[in-house]
């Protein structure tokens, strides 16, 4: 795919910054995505009957996975991704699919997130769902960025009605103060 690199908008100094966004795109998901993974399998875990020590070590090592590794991880791979828009020039079909597919896996983040609390605010009344829901619902949006990613598919016949592919010359619903 040509993007911008290609196209020769970029000045030389940013396009040898391509591969470093990359590998922190990369690096990120890897943590982001074996993280969330990870998760359920630690969330299954929280049983109060392991016992009082036991039941508190695993529930920090979830609450600082989630905090410390997963979401910042998750934060790396999306800035690092969006430098990597403009850079790449990624403004095609394909990709608009990826980014529907990352907001599944962003909403996959969130309910483990949410689980995480809610089992660990509870006192051992709630219990988290079974590791595999959560951990299909990570793995379904990864395959398809994977895919979409790596085939970077034609989706070029996909048609958009024309209101969604030019300007409507509306107002904004609010008062824009002039300058
Ligand atoms: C908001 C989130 C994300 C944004 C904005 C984003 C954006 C991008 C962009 C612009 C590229 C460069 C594509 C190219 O060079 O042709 C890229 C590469 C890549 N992304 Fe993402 N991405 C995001 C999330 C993810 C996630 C969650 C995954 C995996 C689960 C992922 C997997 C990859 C892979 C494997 C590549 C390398 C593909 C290649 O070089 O051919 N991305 N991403």
């Amino acid at each position: 795919m040509g993007g911008p690199a290609a196209g020769g908008y970029m000045s030389d100094w940013l396009t040898w910054l391509i591969p470093v966004f990359k590998a922190g795109h990369i690096f990120g998901l890897v943590f982001w995505c074996g993280g969330l993974i990870a998760m359920p399998l630690m969330l299954a875990r929280h049983d109060p009957t392991i016992g009082q020590v036991d039941y508190h070590r695993i529930r920090r090592a979830a609450h600082l996975s989630y905090t410390l590794a997963i979401t910042p991880a998750a934060v790396l791979t999306v800035v690092a991704g969006t430098w990597l828009i403009f850079m790449r020039g990624t403004f095609v079909e394909w990709f608009y699919a990826k980014l529907a597919a990352v907001v599944l896996l962003v909403m996959a983040h969130m309910w483990i997130g949410e689980v995480l609390v809610s089992v660990a605010e509870s006192a051992g009344r709630k219990k988290p769902p079974r590791p595999w829901l959560p951990v299909a619902a990570v793995c379904l949006p990864v395959l398809v960025i994977l895919t979409l990613v790596l085939a970077k598919p034609d989706l070029g016949w996909i048609r958009f009605p024309e209101w969604l592919q030019e300007p409507l010359e509306s107002e904004l619903p609010l008062a824009v103060p002039r300058l």
